[in-house]
């Protein structure tokens, strides 16, 4: 059985995430969608909010599950016997962080690859970070996310229904 794990804070989940994990789930027997804590970041929805999002963002994906884990990304892919980390890559400007994060993983296990599908082209210039801001200031997310993330994500950080922008 070839097991794959896509890690990653998905705060939220965006198109450009579910698209990694629909090819990789072609591409594996088992696909988990993990749920790391970043230390480094503070995130807008919670762990089990963030799991909730994707189960439902999943829909009919047999092969794939969700769970959340807090600790180093290889003590977990060891732990299921995952084969491979698959990430997506988008501009240049992910390459470095996505290469260091790749040579340390490799160095803690090395029977373990990690594999990056590359961006669809739409989504090149997607983010989590894009579509938080863009909520913030009431903007359309409809492209970015599931249909069924809009509203959770708008209640939680979209402005109030009677703001109206002025600043001072
Ligand atoms: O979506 P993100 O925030 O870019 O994902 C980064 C993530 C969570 C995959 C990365 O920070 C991670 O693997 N964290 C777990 C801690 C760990 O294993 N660190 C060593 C990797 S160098």
């Amino acid at each position: 059985m070839r097991i794959a794990v896509c890690p990653g804070s998905f705060d939220p989940i965006t198109h450009g995430h579910l698209d990694i994990v629909r090819r990789a789930a072609l591409l594996f027997d088992e696909v988990v969608v993990l749920v790391v804590t970043n230390p480094d970041k503070r995130c807008a929805f919670t762990v089990d909010e963030r799991v909730d999002m994707i189960r439902a963002s999943l829909g009919d994906l047999p092969n794939a599950r969700v769970d959340a884990y807090e600790g180093l990304l290889t003590d977990y892919v060891r732990r299921v016997g995952a084969q491979a980390i698959v990430k997506g890559l988008r501009a240049m400007s992910d390459f470095e962080y996505e290469f260091q994060m790749a040579l340390a993983n490799k160095q803690l296990l090395p029977e373990a690859e990690t594999i990056f599908l590359m961006t669809r082209l739409d989504n090149l210039y997607l983010s989590s970070s894009m579509v938080r801001q863009l909520a913030q200031f009431g903007g359309d997310i409809s492209k970015f996310v599931p249909e069924v993330l809009i509203e959770r994500i708008m209640t939680r950080l979209g402005p109030p229904a009677d703001a109206d922008n002025q600043v001072g």
